[in-house]
């Protein structure tokens, strides 16, 4: 049976793939919280953090499980996450889905974003977060028609530790640039974009698609940086299509 793993973004944690988790019972699906995020705890230095140690913890989960080859799905740092695994153990990945992501590594204008965000975190906790990131992470349809997703996403961030958030912050701040991988990808690619995605917006998407021989590319309308919770309906078909 094919096993998808479900990689989530930042700062989140595994329940923003619930819905999807919920109806795709016909493959295996694992959902874990990458370290730091959710419950996942035990990692309470920044240095502890890099897109490499994520991958390695997923690697080591699935040599536990004893499951040879995935079709990785992640999300925004999950896609990043999963440019990771393409890097470290090609031959594990079966396929890969990459939602609301990108391949370029952070400007030095993000890279000190990424700094001012973690002082905030550190000094007013997660809550500021929730409240700088969720006006961006979500279409202005869906804050203006979907109350209960705004509640949602505000909460999981909400409840995220700090100690992983800022370490997140310290692994997104430092990764790489995976645009050189994106044209030896010889796998099935599925590219999945939100139409008013402000962080990382569709144009960008589709061009990331167009470097990667053979990957399908899906527009989800009404739905920004949060597709698989804004539109869950219409990320789940086009998983399942894809799968
Ligand atoms: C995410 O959703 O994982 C973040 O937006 C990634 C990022 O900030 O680069």
């Amino acid at each position: 049976m094919t096993t998808v793993l479900f990689i989530h973004g930042f700062p989140f944690d595994h329940s923003m793939w619930r819905h999807q988790l919920a109806a795709l019972s016909r493959w295996r699906c694992i959902a874990p919280d990458l370290r730091g995020a959710g419950a996942s705890v035990g990692h309470d230095s920044p240095d502890d953090y890099s897109m490499a140690a994520y991958a390695t913890d997923l690697i080591r989960l699935l040599d536990d499980e004893q499951i040879d080859q995935v079709v990785v799905c992640g999300l925004s740092m999950g896609g990043y996450v999963a440019f990771e695994l393409l890097r470290q153990v090609p031959q594990r990945v079966r396929a890969a889905i990459l939602c609301n992501t990108k391949a370029a590594a952070d400007t030095p204008e993000a890279k000190s974003g990424r700094d001012v965000m973690a002082a905030k975190a550190q000094n007013a906790g997660a809550g500021a977060i929730a409240e700088e990131l969720v006006p961006k992470l979500l279409a202005r349809v869906t804050r203006e028609r979907q109350p209960d997703v705004v509640r949602e996403v505000t909460g999981m961030i909400t409840r995220q530790p700090v100690g992983g958030i800022v370490g997140a912050l310290r692994a997104l701040r430092e990764r790489p640039d995976s645009t050189p991988l994106l044209g030896r990808i010889q796998i099935p690619v599925l590219v999945v974009a939100g139409e008013d995605d402000q962080i990382t917006p569709a144009a960008g998407m589709r061009s990331m698609a167009d470097a990667v021989p053979g990957a399908r590319f899906v527009l989800i309308p009404e739905a920004g940086h949060l597709t698989p919770l804004e539109q869950p309906e219409a990320v789940t078909e086009a998983i399942r299509e894809f799968l």
